[in-house]
């Protein structure tokens, strides 16, 4: 059975899905934006499982416990930091998806959810990010999630809405 893909604005921290994805830097110990937002909303637990993670390499993924969050797991991700596009950003955004998705599957989690990683404070633009989030998509999906039934990609604000049902239109449910 394919999966449902819709497009939600607002904000992450507040979906019930099994697991909501986590732009963050390699320390994996908070900061602002989006990451900001869920360790605020998740609380200290979460900083406290993060600190045995020792990090993570951009374009990796590790997994934590959703604690206060509505979510039951954050899938923290790295993406690259934009440096005009010729060091491998492309590249390096692409593996944040698949790894995310990999994830998905070890987990065998049935619904997740997806910032527009990079495009904050590490300067992707949002068009391009937001073609490679489907393009992955379509990959883990050819490859098979076998228990992923809803994928959610979330824009913070209505540009960023705009951005992603214009990259995901062609295989929106
Ligand atoms: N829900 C959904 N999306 C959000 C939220 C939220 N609560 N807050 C911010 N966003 C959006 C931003 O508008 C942007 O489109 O998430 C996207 C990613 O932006 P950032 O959070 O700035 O992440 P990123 O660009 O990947 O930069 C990561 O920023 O916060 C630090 O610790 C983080 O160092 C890391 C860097």
């Amino acid at each position: 059975m394919a999966a449902d893909i819709t497009i939600f604005r607002g904000d992450i921290t507040r979906l019930a899905v099994d697991a909501i994805v986590n732009a963050a830097n390699e320390t994996l110990l908070g900061g602002g934006g989006v990451d900001g937002a869920i360790h605020r909303a998740a609380g200290p637990q979460l900083l406290a499982e993060c600190r045995t993670l020792a990090g993570c390499p951009t374009g990796q993924a590790k997994r934590t416990a959703g604690y206060n969050l509505p979510a039951k797991y954050v899938f923290h991700t790295v993406g690259p930091i934009w440096r005009g596009g010729r060091a491998d950003e492309a590249a390096l955004l692409a593996r944040c998806y698949r790894s995310c998705f990999d994830l998905a599957a070890e987990t065998a989690i049935a619904s997740i959810a997806f910032p527009a990683i990079s495009t904050g404070v590490y300067g992707f633009p949002a068009e391009q990010a937001a073609h490679i989030a489907r393009r992955e998509t379509e990959y883990a999906l050819q490859r098979g999630v076998p228990d992923l039934r809803k994928i959610l990609f979330v824009g913070f604000d209505v540009t960023a809405e705009q951005i992603l049902l214009k990259a995901f239109a062609p295989i929106l449910s």
